[in-house]
Protein backbone atom coordinates (compact mmCIF):
# COMPACT_ATOMS: atom_id res chain seq x y z
CA UNK A 1 0.00 0.00 0.00
CA UNK A 2 1.16 3.56 -1.05
CA UNK A 3 1.89 5.41 2.27
CA UNK A 4 0.67 9.18 1.42
CA UNK A 5 3.54 12.15 3.40
CA UNK A 6 3.61 15.74 3.43
CA UNK A 7 6.25 16.99 1.41
CA UNK A 8 8.10 20.17 0.60
CA UNK A 9 8.27 21.07 -3.01
CA UNK A 10 7.80 24.88 -3.83
CA UNK A 11 7.59 28.16 -2.74
CA UNK A 12 8.30 31.87 -4.44
CA UNK A 13 10.31 32.14 -7.47
CA UNK A 14 13.51 32.47 -8.98
CA UNK A 15 14.73 36.00 -7.73
CA UNK A 16 13.31 35.24 -4.22
CA UNK A 17 14.90 32.28 -3.11
CA UNK A 18 18.25 32.07 -0.83
CA UNK A 19 21.41 31.90 -2.73
CA UNK A 20 24.92 30.37 -1.38
CA UNK A 21 27.88 31.30 -2.62
CA UNK A 22 29.56 28.52 -3.52
CA UNK A 23 33.51 28.78 -4.44
CA UNK A 24 34.75 28.21 -8.34
CA UNK A 25 31.31 29.62 -9.88
CA UNK A 26 29.21 26.78 -8.53
CA UNK A 27 25.32 28.03 -8.88
CA UNK A 28 23.30 27.09 -5.96
CA UNK A 29 19.49 27.32 -7.37
CA UNK A 30 17.35 29.06 -5.21
CA UNK A 31 14.24 26.51 -5.16
CA UNK A 32 10.93 27.08 -6.92
CA UNK A 33 9.73 24.51 -4.07
CA UNK A 34 6.16 24.49 -2.33
CA UNK A 35 3.88 21.67 -0.52
CA UNK A 36 2.71 19.14 -2.32
CA UNK A 37 1.21 15.53 -0.94
CA UNK A 38 2.83 12.66 -2.95
CA UNK A 39 2.65 8.71 -2.56
CA UNK A 40 5.81 7.20 -1.05
CA UNK A 41 6.56 3.35 -2.42
CA UNK A 42 6.40 0.91 0.34
CA UNK A 43 9.32 1.25 3.20
CA UNK A 44 10.67 -2.33 3.66
CA UNK A 45 12.01 -3.55 0.92
CA UNK A 46 15.47 -5.64 0.33
CA UNK A 47 14.67 -4.87 -3.51
CA UNK A 48 17.02 -1.68 -4.91
CA UNK A 49 14.95 1.56 -4.38
CA UNK A 50 14.36 3.34 -8.33
CA UNK A 51 12.79 5.86 -6.83
CA UNK A 52 14.14 9.22 -7.28
CA UNK A 53 13.82 13.00 -5.79
CA UNK A 54 14.47 15.76 -9.07
CA UNK A 55 13.64 19.07 -8.42
CA UNK A 56 11.43 18.38 -5.35
CA UNK A 57 9.52 16.27 -7.70
CA UNK A 58 9.15 12.27 -6.23
CA UNK A 59 8.92 9.57 -9.01
CA UNK A 60 8.62 6.12 -7.99
CA UNK A 61 11.49 5.68 -10.52
CA UNK A 62 13.39 7.37 -12.90
CA UNK A 63 11.87 6.54 -16.09
CA UNK A 64 10.21 9.38 -17.95
CA UNK A 65 8.12 9.26 -21.23
CA UNK A 66 10.03 11.84 -23.39
CA UNK A 67 7.49 14.45 -24.98
CA UNK A 68 6.43 13.21 -28.25
CA UNK A 69 3.66 10.52 -29.68
CA UNK A 70 3.68 8.74 -26.09
CA UNK A 71 2.23 12.03 -24.56
CA UNK A 72 0.23 13.18 -27.13
CA UNK A 73 -3.22 12.93 -25.17
CA UNK A 74 -5.17 12.12 -22.35
CA UNK A 75 -5.85 8.56 -23.05
CA UNK A 76 -1.97 7.59 -23.69
CA UNK A 77 -0.88 9.50 -21.10
CA UNK A 78 -2.76 8.23 -18.70
CA UNK A 79 -1.89 4.52 -19.78
CA UNK A 80 1.85 5.52 -18.98
CA UNK A 81 0.82 6.52 -15.38
CA UNK A 82 -1.49 3.36 -15.39
CA UNK A 83 1.89 1.31 -16.61
CA UNK A 84 4.01 2.72 -14.11
CA UNK A 85 6.15 5.42 -15.68
CA UNK A 86 8.08 7.81 -12.88
CA UNK A 87 6.52 10.90 -15.03
CA UNK A 88 5.37 11.73 -18.34
CA UNK A 89 6.23 15.24 -19.96
CA UNK A 90 3.26 16.09 -22.55
CA UNK A 91 3.55 16.15 -26.29
CA UNK A 92 4.76 20.02 -27.03
CA UNK A 93 2.11 22.71 -26.94
CA UNK A 94 2.33 26.31 -27.87
CA UNK A 95 -0.48 28.86 -27.90
CA UNK A 96 -1.94 28.32 -31.76
CA UNK A 97 -1.93 25.20 -32.70
CA UNK A 98 -3.91 26.09 -36.26
CA UNK A 99 -0.20 27.49 -37.00
CA UNK A 100 0.98 23.34 -36.74
CA UNK A 101 -0.12 21.54 -40.14
CA UNK A 102 1.61 18.33 -39.74
CA UNK A 103 2.06 15.42 -43.21
CA UNK A 104 2.11 12.04 -43.80
CA UNK A 105 4.20 10.03 -44.00
CA UNK A 106 6.39 11.50 -41.58
CA UNK A 107 8.19 8.59 -40.14
CA UNK A 108 10.74 6.49 -41.49
CA UNK A 109 12.95 3.79 -40.57
CA UNK A 110 16.49 2.37 -40.70
CA UNK A 111 17.09 -1.19 -40.43
CA UNK A 112 20.21 -3.14 -39.11
CA UNK A 113 20.28 -4.70 -42.73
CA UNK A 114 20.75 -1.24 -44.60
CA UNK A 115 19.41 0.95 -47.30
CA UNK A 116 16.00 -0.76 -48.54
CA UNK A 117 15.46 -3.66 -46.28
CA UNK A 118 12.00 -4.52 -44.52
CA UNK A 119 13.79 -7.27 -42.39
CA UNK A 120 16.24 -6.84 -39.81
CA UNK A 121 16.24 -4.50 -36.07
CA UNK A 122 15.35 -1.58 -36.30
CA UNK A 123 18.10 0.50 -34.90
CA UNK A 124 17.20 4.17 -36.34
CA UNK A 125 14.18 6.14 -36.37
CA UNK A 126 13.52 9.56 -38.19
CA UNK A 127 10.20 11.90 -37.85
CA UNK A 128 9.16 15.29 -39.69
CA UNK A 129 6.60 15.36 -36.67
CA UNK A 130 5.98 18.78 -35.45
CA UNK A 131 4.69 19.68 -32.27
CA UNK A 132 1.13 19.20 -30.80
CA UNK A 133 -1.65 19.80 -33.56
CA UNK A 134 -4.43 19.83 -30.94
CA UNK A 135 -6.03 22.59 -29.74
CA UNK A 136 -4.21 24.07 -26.45
CA UNK A 137 -7.40 24.45 -24.90
CA UNK A 138 -7.92 20.55 -25.09
CA UNK A 139 -4.47 19.76 -24.12
CA UNK A 140 -4.73 22.28 -20.88
CA UNK A 141 -8.37 20.26 -19.71
CA UNK A 142 -6.67 16.76 -20.03
CA UNK A 143 -3.17 17.93 -18.07
CA UNK A 144 -6.17 19.22 -15.49
CA UNK A 145 -7.90 15.82 -15.66
CA UNK A 146 -5.12 13.73 -15.53
CA UNK A 147 -3.57 15.73 -12.32
CA UNK A 148 -6.96 15.69 -10.63
CA UNK A 149 -7.01 11.64 -11.34
CA UNK A 150 -3.51 11.21 -10.22
CA UNK A 151 -2.57 14.25 -8.27
CA UNK A 152 0.65 11.98 -6.79
CA UNK A 153 2.14 11.37 -10.42
CA UNK A 154 4.69 13.88 -11.79
CA UNK A 155 2.98 15.47 -15.35
CA UNK A 156 4.88 18.05 -17.01
CA UNK A 157 4.44 20.34 -19.73
CA UNK A 158 6.39 20.53 -22.23
CA UNK A 159 6.15 23.84 -24.38
CA UNK A 160 7.20 25.69 -27.03
CA UNK A 161 6.40 29.63 -28.75
CA UNK A 162 7.39 32.29 -30.71
CA UNK A 163 9.98 35.00 -29.92
CA UNK A 164 7.41 36.77 -28.10
CA UNK A 165 7.87 37.58 -24.48
CA UNK A 166 4.00 38.22 -23.65
CA UNK A 167 2.84 34.88 -25.88
CA UNK A 168 5.81 32.89 -23.45
CA UNK A 169 4.33 34.37 -20.25
CA UNK A 170 0.68 33.91 -21.57
CA UNK A 171 1.48 29.96 -22.00
CA UNK A 172 3.34 29.38 -19.35
CA UNK A 173 0.37 31.19 -17.52
CA UNK A 174 -1.95 28.83 -19.03
CA UNK A 175 -0.10 25.84 -18.91
CA UNK A 176 0.58 26.36 -15.02
CA UNK A 177 -3.18 27.02 -14.17
CA UNK A 178 -4.14 22.81 -14.51
CA UNK A 179 -1.64 22.02 -11.92
CA UNK A 180 1.25 20.19 -14.11
CA UNK A 181 4.48 19.65 -11.50
CA UNK A 182 7.03 21.10 -13.92
CA UNK A 183 8.07 23.14 -17.39
CA UNK A 184 10.18 21.53 -20.07
CA UNK A 185 11.02 23.84 -22.75
CA UNK A 186 11.08 22.83 -26.22
CA UNK A 187 14.52 24.68 -27.53
CA UNK A 188 15.68 21.47 -29.26
CA UNK A 189 12.95 19.99 -32.53
CA UNK A 190 14.88 20.95 -35.24
CA UNK A 191 12.28 20.19 -38.55
CA UNK A 192 9.95 22.86 -39.23
CA UNK A 193 9.81 25.04 -36.27
CA UNK A 194 13.02 26.94 -36.67
CA UNK A 195 11.16 28.14 -39.94
CA UNK A 196 9.53 29.95 -37.39
CA UNK A 197 12.38 30.48 -35.14
CA UNK A 198 11.04 28.55 -32.63
CA UNK A 199 12.91 25.39 -31.29
CA UNK A 200 16.44 24.35 -32.23
CA UNK A 201 16.64 28.04 -33.73
CA UNK A 202 17.09 29.35 -30.03
CA UNK A 203 18.21 26.47 -28.42
CA UNK A 204 21.44 27.12 -31.42
CA UNK A 205 21.85 30.45 -30.70
CA UNK A 206 23.52 31.32 -26.68
CA UNK A 207 22.07 34.77 -26.79
CA UNK A 208 18.40 34.67 -27.84
CA UNK A 209 18.42 31.56 -25.66
CA UNK A 210 19.53 34.12 -23.04
CA UNK A 211 17.21 35.93 -23.10
CA UNK A 212 14.41 34.03 -23.57
CA UNK A 213 15.10 31.30 -20.70
CA UNK A 214 15.45 34.96 -18.54
CA UNK A 215 11.38 35.46 -19.46
CA UNK A 216 10.95 32.27 -18.87
CA UNK A 217 12.32 32.02 -15.53
CA UNK A 218 10.92 35.23 -14.31
CA UNK A 219 7.55 33.71 -15.24
CA UNK A 220 7.19 29.98 -14.36
CA UNK A 221 6.59 29.27 -10.58
CA UNK A 222 7.02 25.80 -11.53
CA UNK A 223 10.35 23.92 -11.99
CA UNK A 224 12.01 24.08 -15.64
CA UNK A 225 13.90 21.96 -17.97
CA UNK A 226 15.35 23.03 -20.74
CA UNK A 227 15.42 20.60 -23.39
CA UNK A 228 18.60 20.96 -25.55
CA UNK A 229 19.29 20.25 -28.97
CA UNK A 230 22.02 18.36 -30.52
CA UNK A 231 22.37 19.81 -33.42
CA UNK A 232 25.34 22.17 -32.59
CA UNK A 233 28.79 22.18 -31.60
CA UNK A 234 29.43 22.38 -27.82
CA UNK A 235 26.09 21.59 -26.20
CA UNK A 236 27.49 22.53 -22.79
CA UNK A 237 27.39 26.32 -23.91
CA UNK A 238 23.97 26.35 -24.50
CA UNK A 239 23.41 24.49 -21.55
CA UNK A 240 25.03 26.15 -19.23
CA UNK A 241 23.12 29.87 -20.56
CA UNK A 242 19.94 27.95 -19.69
CA UNK A 243 21.24 26.97 -16.01
CA UNK A 244 22.66 30.12 -15.05
CA UNK A 245 19.18 31.77 -16.79
CA UNK A 246 17.03 30.54 -13.58
CA UNK A 247 16.35 27.09 -15.24
CA UNK A 248 16.44 24.19 -12.93
CA UNK A 249 17.22 21.31 -15.12
CA UNK A 250 18.60 20.33 -18.22
CA UNK A 251 16.46 17.49 -21.06
CA UNK A 252 19.21 16.29 -23.69
CA UNK A 253 18.98 15.23 -26.53
CA UNK A 254 16.17 15.86 -29.05
CA UNK A 255 16.51 14.22 -32.44
CA UNK A 256 19.55 14.63 -34.64
CA UNK A 257 19.44 16.45 -37.99
CA UNK A 258 19.10 13.83 -40.54
CA UNK A 259 18.19 12.39 -43.89
CA UNK A 260 17.33 9.33 -43.37
CA UNK A 261 17.81 7.46 -46.81
CA UNK A 262 17.23 7.68 -50.49
CA UNK A 263 14.33 5.06 -52.22
CA UNK A 264 16.91 3.27 -54.61
CA UNK A 265 14.19 2.70 -56.90
CA UNK A 266 11.88 6.08 -57.17
CA UNK A 267 15.26 8.33 -56.28
CA UNK A 268 13.20 9.86 -53.72
CA UNK A 269 14.12 10.17 -50.02
CA UNK A 270 12.09 9.18 -47.26
CA UNK A 271 9.81 9.84 -45.45
CA UNK A 272 8.29 10.65 -49.07
CA UNK A 273 5.65 13.19 -49.11
CA UNK A 274 4.09 13.80 -52.56
CA UNK A 275 7.53 12.59 -54.10
CA UNK A 276 9.59 15.22 -51.71
CA UNK A 277 10.91 15.21 -48.76
CA UNK A 278 12.81 17.89 -45.95
CA UNK A 279 15.54 16.84 -43.19
CA UNK A 280 14.52 15.75 -40.04
CA UNK A 281 15.39 14.14 -36.61
CA UNK A 282 16.60 10.84 -36.43
CA UNK A 283 16.26 8.82 -32.60
CA UNK A 284 16.18 5.15 -31.49
CA UNK A 285 18.91 3.11 -30.89
CA UNK A 286 21.49 3.93 -32.97
CA UNK A 287 21.70 7.80 -31.44
CA UNK A 288 22.06 6.37 -28.30
CA UNK A 289 26.45 6.47 -28.53
CA UNK A 290 25.86 10.36 -29.37
CA UNK A 291 23.40 10.90 -26.52
CA UNK A 292 26.02 9.37 -24.08
CA UNK A 293 28.52 11.69 -25.31
CA UNK A 294 26.24 14.99 -25.43
CA UNK A 295 25.01 14.03 -21.57
CA UNK A 296 28.30 13.28 -20.59
CA UNK A 297 29.81 16.60 -21.80
CA UNK A 298 26.62 18.61 -20.01
CA UNK A 299 27.32 16.66 -16.67
CA UNK A 300 30.58 17.33 -16.45
CA UNK A 301 29.76 21.46 -16.61
CA UNK A 302 27.25 20.84 -14.98
CA UNK A 303 29.44 19.14 -12.31
CA UNK A 304 32.14 21.27 -12.20
CA UNK A 305 29.67 24.58 -11.82
CA UNK A 306 26.72 23.82 -11.22
CA UNK A 307 25.53 22.53 -7.10
CA UNK A 308 24.21 18.91 -8.10
CA UNK A 309 21.23 19.05 -5.10
CA UNK A 310 19.66 21.68 -7.29
CA UNK A 311 19.75 21.40 -10.80
CA UNK A 312 18.92 18.12 -12.52
CA UNK A 313 19.69 16.87 -15.52
CA UNK A 314 17.23 14.48 -17.53
CA UNK A 315 18.92 12.61 -20.31
CA UNK A 316 17.14 10.95 -23.49
CA UNK A 317 18.21 9.16 -26.53
CA UNK A 318 18.26 4.98 -28.10
CA UNK A 319 16.87 4.18 -24.44
CA UNK A 320 15.22 0.31 -24.95
CA UNK A 321 17.16 -1.30 -21.79
CA UNK A 322 17.68 -1.17 -18.11
CA UNK A 323 21.37 -1.22 -19.57
CA UNK A 324 20.85 2.03 -21.74
CA UNK A 325 19.17 4.04 -18.85
CA UNK A 326 21.93 2.52 -16.15
CA UNK A 327 24.40 4.29 -18.45
CA UNK A 328 23.10 7.72 -18.72
CA UNK A 329 22.55 7.74 -14.80
CA UNK A 330 26.56 6.23 -14.57
CA UNK A 331 27.19 9.59 -16.42
CA UNK A 332 25.35 11.82 -13.60
CA UNK A 333 21.45 11.72 -15.42
CA UNK A 334 18.70 11.95 -12.72
CA UNK A 335 15.61 10.63 -14.90
CA UNK A 336 16.32 8.95 -17.88
CA UNK A 337 13.19 9.48 -20.83
CA UNK A 338 12.18 7.40 -23.36
CA UNK A 339 10.01 8.14 -26.76
CA UNK A 340 10.68 6.16 -29.73
CA UNK A 341 11.16 2.94 -27.87
CA UNK A 342 7.91 3.61 -26.23
CA UNK A 343 6.53 4.04 -29.86
CA UNK A 344 8.55 0.42 -30.91
CA UNK A 345 7.75 -1.36 -27.88
CA UNK A 346 4.69 0.44 -26.23
CA UNK A 347 3.77 1.30 -22.45
CA UNK A 348 4.54 -1.95 -20.66
CA UNK A 349 8.12 -1.53 -21.74
CA UNK A 350 8.77 0.77 -18.21
CA UNK A 351 8.44 -3.01 -16.29
CA UNK A 352 11.21 -4.30 -18.36
CA UNK A 353 13.12 -1.61 -18.27
CA UNK A 354 12.41 -1.27 -14.60
CA UNK A 355 13.77 -4.76 -14.08
CA UNK A 356 16.81 -4.94 -15.91
CA UNK A 357 17.83 -1.32 -13.95
CA UNK A 358 17.28 -3.64 -10.43
CA UNK A 359 19.25 -6.08 -11.97
CA UNK A 360 22.09 -3.73 -12.77
CA UNK A 361 21.98 -2.72 -9.00
CA UNK A 362 21.52 -5.88 -7.62
CA UNK A 363 24.86 -7.10 -9.23
CA UNK A 364 26.91 -4.13 -7.61
CA UNK A 365 24.90 -3.87 -5.13
CA UNK A 366 23.73 -0.44 -5.24
CA UNK A 367 20.90 0.22 -3.12
CA UNK A 368 19.55 3.41 -4.89
CA UNK A 369 19.96 5.35 -7.85
CA UNK A 370 21.81 7.98 -6.06
CA UNK A 371 24.69 5.63 -5.13
CA UNK A 372 25.96 5.42 -8.36
CA UNK A 373 24.84 8.63 -10.33
CA UNK A 374 27.65 10.16 -11.93
CA UNK A 375 30.01 7.54 -11.16
CA UNK A 376 31.51 7.33 -14.49
CA UNK A 377 31.87 10.46 -14.94
CA UNK A 378 35.74 10.94 -13.33
CA UNK A 379 36.77 8.03 -16.00
CA UNK A 380 36.48 10.40 -19.03
CA UNK A 381 39.51 12.84 -19.76
CA UNK A 382 41.56 14.31 -22.32
CA UNK A 383 43.42 12.72 -25.18
CA UNK A 384 46.50 13.92 -23.65
CA UNK A 385 45.92 12.23 -20.69
CA UNK A 386 45.19 9.17 -21.28
CA UNK A 387 49.16 9.22 -23.66
CA UNK A 388 50.43 10.75 -19.91
CA UNK A 389 48.50 7.56 -18.32
CA UNK A 390 49.17 4.87 -20.88
CA UNK A 391 53.30 6.01 -20.45
CA UNK A 392 53.12 6.12 -16.99
CA UNK A 393 51.30 2.55 -17.08
CA UNK A 394 53.72 0.90 -19.18
CA UNK A 395 56.75 2.53 -17.18
CA UNK A 396 55.60 0.43 -14.24
CA UNK A 397 54.82 -2.67 -15.91
CA UNK A 398 58.25 -2.66 -17.00
CA UNK A 399 59.42 -1.77 -13.90
CA UNK A 400 57.97 -5.31 -12.47
CA UNK A 401 58.95 -6.93 -15.78
CA UNK A 402 59.25 -10.71 -14.96
CA UNK A 403 62.44 -12.41 -14.85
CA UNK A 404 65.79 -11.03 -14.30
CA UNK A 405 67.52 -8.46 -16.46
CA UNK A 406 70.76 -10.24 -16.60
CA UNK A 407 72.67 -12.95 -14.78
CA UNK A 408 74.41 -10.55 -12.22
CA UNK A 409 70.33 -10.19 -10.30
CA UNK A 410 70.75 -13.56 -8.99
CA UNK A 411 70.65 -13.09 -5.12
CA UNK A 412 70.74 -16.29 -2.93
CA UNK A 413 67.70 -15.01 -0.63
CA UNK A 414 65.35 -14.77 -3.51
CA UNK A 415 66.66 -17.50 -5.50
CA UNK A 416 63.70 -19.75 -5.86
CA UNK A 417 61.53 -16.80 -6.51
CA UNK A 418 63.71 -15.77 -9.16
CA UNK A 419 63.87 -18.62 -10.59
CA UNK A 420 59.52 -18.92 -10.76
CA UNK A 421 59.73 -15.92 -12.37
CA UNK A 422 61.27 -17.06 -15.48
CA UNK A 423 58.89 -20.11 -15.69
CA UNK A 424 56.03 -20.20 -18.36
CA UNK A 425 53.17 -22.54 -16.69
C1 LIG B 1 7.82 11.12 -33.59
C2 LIG B 1 8.53 11.97 -32.61
C3 LIG B 1 7.97 13.17 -32.18
C4 LIG B 1 8.64 13.98 -31.26
N1 LIG B 1 8.06 15.13 -30.82
C5 LIG B 1 8.67 15.89 -29.87
C6 LIG B 1 8.04 17.03 -29.33
O1 LIG B 1 6.90 17.38 -29.66
N2 LIG B 1 8.72 17.74 -28.40
C7 LIG B 1 9.98 17.41 -27.97
O2 LIG B 1 10.54 18.08 -27.12
N3 LIG B 1 10.58 16.30 -28.46
C8 LIG B 1 9.97 15.55 -29.39
N4 LIG B 1 10.58 14.41 -29.86
C9 LIG B 1 11.95 14.06 -29.41
C10 LIG B 1 11.95 13.04 -28.28
O3 LIG B 1 11.32 13.51 -27.12
C11 LIG B 1 13.40 12.62 -27.93
O4 LIG B 1 14.11 13.77 -27.50
C12 LIG B 1 14.16 12.00 -29.09
O5 LIG B 1 13.31 11.26 -29.92
C13 LIG B 1 15.30 11.07 -28.61
O6 LIG B 1 14.83 10.08 -27.73
P1 LIG B 1 14.35 8.61 -28.18
O7 LIG B 1 15.51 7.95 -28.91
O8 LIG B 1 14.01 7.92 -26.88
O9 LIG B 1 13.16 8.80 -29.04
C14 LIG B 1 9.92 13.59 -30.77
C15 LIG B 1 10.47 12.37 -31.21
C16 LIG B 1 9.80 11.56 -32.09
C17 LIG B 1 10.41 10.25 -32.52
Amino acid sequence: MASFSMTQIRTGNYTSGFSLNYPNKVYARPSRIGFKVFASESESSSEPDLSVTVNGLRMPNPFVIGSGPPGTNYTVMKRAFDEGWGAVIAKTVSLDAAKVINVTPRYARLRANGNGSTKGEIIGWQNIELISDRPLETMLKEFKQLKDEYPDRILIASIMEEYNKAAWEELIDRVEQTGVDAIEINFSCPHGMPERKMGAAVGQDCALLEEVCGWINAKATVPVWAKMTPNITDISQPARVALSSGSEGIAAINTIMSVMGINLDTLRPEPCVEGYSTPGGYSAKAVHPIALGKVMSIAKMMKAEFDSENYSLSAIGGVETGGDAAEFILLGANTVQVCTGVMMHGYGLVKKLSVELKDFMKKHNFKSIEDFRGASLEYFTTHTDLVKRQQEAIKQRKAIKKGLQSDKDWTGDGFVKESESMVSN
